[in-house]
């Protein structure tokens, strides 16, 4: 009798797995990477960030409307990831001038890129406008004005969307949500009138082109995103009779979340919101069909639907692209025992510096021995990472709750052993920083086949002095 026992849950076939115990990513052995760059080290699979790409661009030729994905560079804008993405046939958006630099520098084309921000510096407005970039997204009615303003300074057209925020709630957590008023972000449903007729005042300078929403990141329901749609729809519709002109695309933002919760053994003690919002699983295509049937019934009550008909639709995921394309590998360093409170701690090189979510949002990153990955994991640790503050914890030091108080690994760990963080390729890297004196760490490409390639250098200590003036 053959016994095959269950892959783990947070097995991906292909992409994620345990090889003679070894953790691999797209076919390479982890331990092994360790071994050659050392560690922390995140790790990324370009079949994976293919595939999510894939998907998306499958659910946009089942949609009624044409759509269009801009993939959000703020979740992580390593220039090779940047390459991955812009070939795997989709555009960008950027959050600021350097993403803006960096998209271009990486090839998309200006009609490829779509410009957010709450604060954009006269500075990033000019290179926004001389690019021609597709769209930048007004955040207020002063925006407005600043962008037409820089557009005539240099004698172009700048192409704006307006950025709206008309109260919509989701059950991500608070500092994740972007479409209600007690947010910054955007232009409230009272001051649309002003902007349109704003935006519409210097046809030569501005070219109002469309309408823009994002609800926030990580939105576990369809229902927010219908609602958004349904909104910025009735805006354009009223916006239509009022002055005749036609906008061509909606922006309904990002937000489509990633089940990080894939293996939830370690999630039982989270509270319920907490684990739905993090084991969320939409599909790109429900998130589009319940956007559009929304619009296309209150078209077709209005008799309007030759205005939906003429719009496009953008989304600009980010998370969905990268998350569960990249993980973060790390070296338990140090070890402790205290009887005191019968714990276990097991001190990592991976601090906050590097997985900023864990500690200001108590994002959950899954766990495990990628050199022991089959073992079972059932010896409960607390973890923690390097830097010199009691916050550098893998759990809620607040005591929320939020996540595990003890990490499950296997029995018997000690110094030296290889962890690995899953589903650590969004909103990482991309806000990483050399806290304590700590080099930034090297990130590895596995590249299809299963070749690995070094997209970014582990920082040296001569780095850690590069910008200071003394
Ligand atoms: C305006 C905007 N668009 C897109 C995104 C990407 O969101 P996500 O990574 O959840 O898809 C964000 C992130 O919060 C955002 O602020």
């Amino acid at each position: 009798m053959s016994t095959t026992t269950a892959p783990p849950g947070w097995a991906i076939p292909g992409f994620l797995e345990s090889r003679a115990g070894r953790l691999h990513i797209g076919g390479a052995d982890s331990t092994e990477l360790a071994r050659e760059h050392d560690t922390p080290l995140f790790v990324f699979s370009e079949a994976r960030i293919r595939s999510n790409v894939a998907r998306l661009r499958a659910a946009a030729e089942r949609a009624e409307r044409p759509v269009r994905f801009f993939y959000a560079s703020k979740a992580n804008s390593n220039m090779a990831v940047l390459r991955t993405v812009r070939e795997a046939g989709i555009d960008v958006e950027v959050n600021s001038g350097g993403e803006l630099f960096k998209a271009l520098r990486a090839g998309f084309r200006p009609d490829q890129i779509v410009f957010n921000g709450t604060s954009k510096t006269e500075a990033e407005v000019d290179e926004a406008v001389a690019a021609g970039i597709y769209a930048i997204n007004a955040d207020s009615l002063y925006e407005i004005e600043l962008i037409e303003a820089r557009a005539r300074r240099l004698g172009k057209r700048a192409r704006v969307a307006l950025r709206l925020v008309p109260e919509i709630g989701t059950r991500s957590h608070l500092g994740l949500q972007t479409a209600l008023l007690t947010s910054k972000f955007g232009i409230t449903s009272a001051e649309v009138p002003a902007a349109f007729r704003r935006a519409l005042r210097n046809p030569e300078h501005l070219h109002l082109t469309g309408i823009h929403i994002h609800v926030g990141s990580q939105t576990p329901d369809l229902d927010p995103f219908a609602a958004a749609f349904e909104t910025m729809w009735e805006h354009l519709v009223r916006f239509h009779r009022e002055t005749g002109h036609a906008l061509e695309h909606i922006n309904l933002g990002g937000g489509i979340p990633v089940n990080y919760l894939r293996d939830d053994s370690q999630a039982g003690d989270l509270p319920e919101a907490e684990r739905e919002m993090l084991s969320a699983e939409l599909e790109p295509a429900d998130v589009l069909a319940a956007a559009l049937r929304a619009a296309r019934e209150s078209a077709r009550a209005a008799g309007a639907e030759h205005l939906l008909d003429a719009v496009t639709v953008l989304l600009e995921p980010g998370r969905s692209v990268i998350a569960d394309a990249g993980l973060l590998l790390t070296t338990v360093r140090n070890i402790k025992r205290r009887p005191e409170t019968g714990d276990v701690w097991l001190l990592t090189d991976a601090g906050f510096n590097l997985l900023l979510s864990q500690t200001t949002y108590k994002w959950y990153y899954h766990l495990v021995s990628a050199s022991r990955a089959d073992a079972p994991h059932d010896t409960p640790y607390k973890l923690a990472g390097p830097l010199c503050d009691s916050g550098d914890v893998y759990f809620d030091i607040e005591r929320g709750g939020r996540l595990p108080d003890h990490r499950l690994l296997p029995a018997d760990v000690r110094p030296g052993e290889l962890l690995a963080l899953l589903n650590a390729g969004a909103y990482t890297i991309a806000q990483m920083f050399p806290y304590n004196g700590r080099p930034l760490p090297a990130v590895v490409m596995v590249r299809e086949g299963g070749r690995p390639e070094l997209v970014r250098r582990r920082d040296t200590y001569e780095d850690l002095l590069a910008g200071d003036v003394w």
